[in-house]
C-alpha cells in the first residue's frame, strides 16, 4: 500500500512544476537561412550597399498589385493611398501597372509633391487638413499648377471646417471640390445621415465656391472585430447602412442622377475585399497590402506576399550573449532559453520592425533598444558573420519607409533602381 507522506508530496510536486515548466521551455528556433534572403543579399552586396536600407522586391509588388486589381468587382476603381507608398517613383510604378490615376494624400508637403509630379492624377485627401495647410498647398503652386489643384478633393468633416474653407476659396478665387467624411462606424469624427450633413449638403448645392465631389468612409476597425456571432457581421452591414442613409440623404438634397455621378469611397488594405459589388462604394483605397508590412499578416490578405523588408549589415557577430552586470546569468540563461545564446550587433536599429532572417533572432529585452547599434540574440545555429545582413520585415510602411534614404528596388536577383522617398512630414 502506498503511504503518502508531506516529503513525497512536496518533492512530486516539484517534479510536476518541473515537467510543467519544461514543457514550456522554448525551443531553439535558429536554423539555415532562408535561400531568398540569401540572394537578397548577394545582390545587396554586388550593389555596394553597406548601411541599412528598405529594400522592395519588384516582382513580390507587381504580383500584389495584380492580386489586389484581380479581386476588384466590376466597376470598382482603386485608389492609391499615397502614405502607405510614400515614394514618387512607387507611387508612379503602382500608377502604371494598376492603371489607376487616383491618389489618396494626406498632408500638404505630399498634396504638393504630387500636385506637382502627377498633375493628371486626382488626389481625395484622407484626413481633413486645417485650412491654413490647404493655404500653404496654394501658396505653394505656380500658375501651371492649377489644373492639378483643380483636381483635389478636399476632405471637410464638420460645418466649421466647410466655412472656413468657403472662406479660403473666396480669398483665392479657387472653386473647391469637397469630399464628405462619414462616420460609418469607426468613429474618428466625420457626419452621419441627419440635420448637419443635411445643412452642409444644401450648402454644398448652393454655395458657388463649391463642387461636392463625393463621400469617404473608412472602415478598418472591421477587420479588427471578432467574426463570433456575427460581431463582424454586424459591423459591416452597420456600416454600408450608415453610408447608404448618407448616399439617400445626398439624393433629396441633390436629386438622384447627381448622386449617380458622385465619388463612393470606402475601405483600406484590411477591408477591401469586403466589396465584392458596387452598392456601396465605387471605388476602394489600399497602399499598404502592396508592401505587406507585419500588421497586415491578415487571413483575407493572404494571397498578398511580404515585398518589403529592411536589411541591415552585422557589425558584431558574438558566439557567446553576455549582458553587461549579469555575466554570472548568462550560463542559466541559455540554458533554459537557447534563442539567447548568440548575439550579433545590427548597425542601426530600433525600428517598428521584427527581424525574419537569419531564423529565431529577437530583441534582447534586459539589454534594450538602440538605435545606433541594436542586440539581437539567436540561438546555437545562428551562423552570420561581420558585414553580413539581417532582414527585418517593418510593422508599418507609412513611417518605416521613411527612414532610410531612398529605397533599393531588388529585380531578377539584383538591385536595379534606387527610388527616393517623401521628407518626413506628418
Ligand atoms: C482614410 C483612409 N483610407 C484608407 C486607408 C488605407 O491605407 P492602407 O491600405 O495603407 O491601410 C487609410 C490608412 O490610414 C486611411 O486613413
Amino acid at each position: 500500500m502506498l503511504e503518502l507522506s508531506r516529503r513525497n508530496l512536496m518533492i512530486g510536486g516539484a517534479g510536476l512544476l518541473g515537467a510543467g515548466l519544461l514543457m514550456s521551455k522554448p525551443d531553439d528556433k535558429s536554423g539555415p537561412r532562408d535561400p531568398y534572403f540569401l540572394r537578397l543579399q548577394a545582390a545587396l552586396t554586388e550593389a555596394g550597399i553597406a548601411s541599412p536600407t528598405l529594400v522592395i522586391d519588384k516582382a513580390r509588388l507587381d504580383a500584389n498589385i495584380d492580386t489586389l486589381m484581380g479581386h476588384l468587382p466590376a466597376g470598382m476603381a482603386y485608389r492609391i493611398v499615397a502614405k502607405s507608398l510614400p515614394s514618387l517613383d512607387l507611387i508612379a510604378h503602382v500608377r502604371q501597372r494598376s492603371g489607376s490615376d487616383r491618389l489618396m494624400t494626406f498632408n500638404q508637403p505630399m498634396l504638393t509633391a504630387l500636385s506637382k509630379a502627377m498633375p493628371e492624377a486626382d488626389q481625395l485627401l484622407g484626413k481633413p487638413l486645417p485650412v491654413v495647410a490647404a493655404r500653404n498647398y496654394f501658396a505653394s503652386l505656380s500658375s501651371e499648377d492649377a489644373p492639378a489643384a483643380a483636381r483635389v478633393q478636399w476632405l471637410i468633416d464638420t460645418p466649421d471646417r466647410l466655412r472656413q474653407y468657403r472662406e479660403l476659396a473666396a480669398a483665392t478665387g479657387q472653386t473647391l471640390r469637397v469630399n464628405l467624411e462619414l462616420d460609418v462606424g469607426l468613429h474618428r469624427g466625420g457626419l452621419e445621415a441627419g440635420d448637419t450633413l443635411k445643412t452642409l449638403l444644401e450648402t454644398l448645392r448652393d454655395a458657388p465656391e463649391f463642387n461636392f465631389s463625393g463621400f469617404m468612409g473608412y472602415e478598418p476597425h472591421l477587420a479588427a472585430l471578432p467574426e463570433a456571432m456575427g460581431w463582424r457581421d454586424r459591423a459591416k452591414s452597420g456600416a454600408w447602412r450608415r453610408y447608404g442613409e448618407a448616399l439617400a440623404q445626398a439624393a433629396q438634397v441633390l436629386g438622384a442622377e447627381a448622386v449617380s455621378g458622385l465619388v463612393r469611397n470606402a475601405a483600406g488594405s484590411p477591408t477591401y475585399r469586403y466589396y465584392q459589388d458596387t452598392e456601396v462604394a465605387n471605388e476602394i483605397s489600399a497602399g499598404s497590402c502592396l508592401v505587406k508590412p507585419t500588421h497586415f499578416d491578415t487571413p483575407l490578405l493572404e494571397p498578398h506576399q511580404p515585398a518589403s523588408f529592411i536589411a541591415t549589415p552585422v557589425i558584431k557577430s558574438l558566439a557567446q550573449t553576455r549582458l553587461p552586470g549579469l555575466e554570472f546569468a548568462a550560463d542559466g540563461q541559455r540554458a533554459w532559453d537557447p534563442n539567447t545564446s548568440r548575439t550579433v550587433f545590427i548597425y542601426g536599429g530600433n525600428w517598428l520592425a521584427e527581424p525574419v532572417d537569419p531564423p529565431g533572432l529577437s530583441y534582447n529585452k534586459t539589454f534594450g533598444r538602440s538605435s545606433n547599434q541594436e542586440m539581437l540574440t539567436g540561438g546555437h545555429n545562428l551562423a552570420i558573420a561581420p558585414d553580413e545582413f539581417v532582414f527585418l520585415r517593418p510593422h508599418q510602411s507609412e513611417a518605416v519607409f521613411l527612414q532610410f534614404g531612398d529605397i533599393a528596388v531588388y529585380e531578377d536577383g539584383h538591385i536595379t533602381q534606387r527610388w527616393p522617398v517623401f521628407e518626413a512630414s506628418a
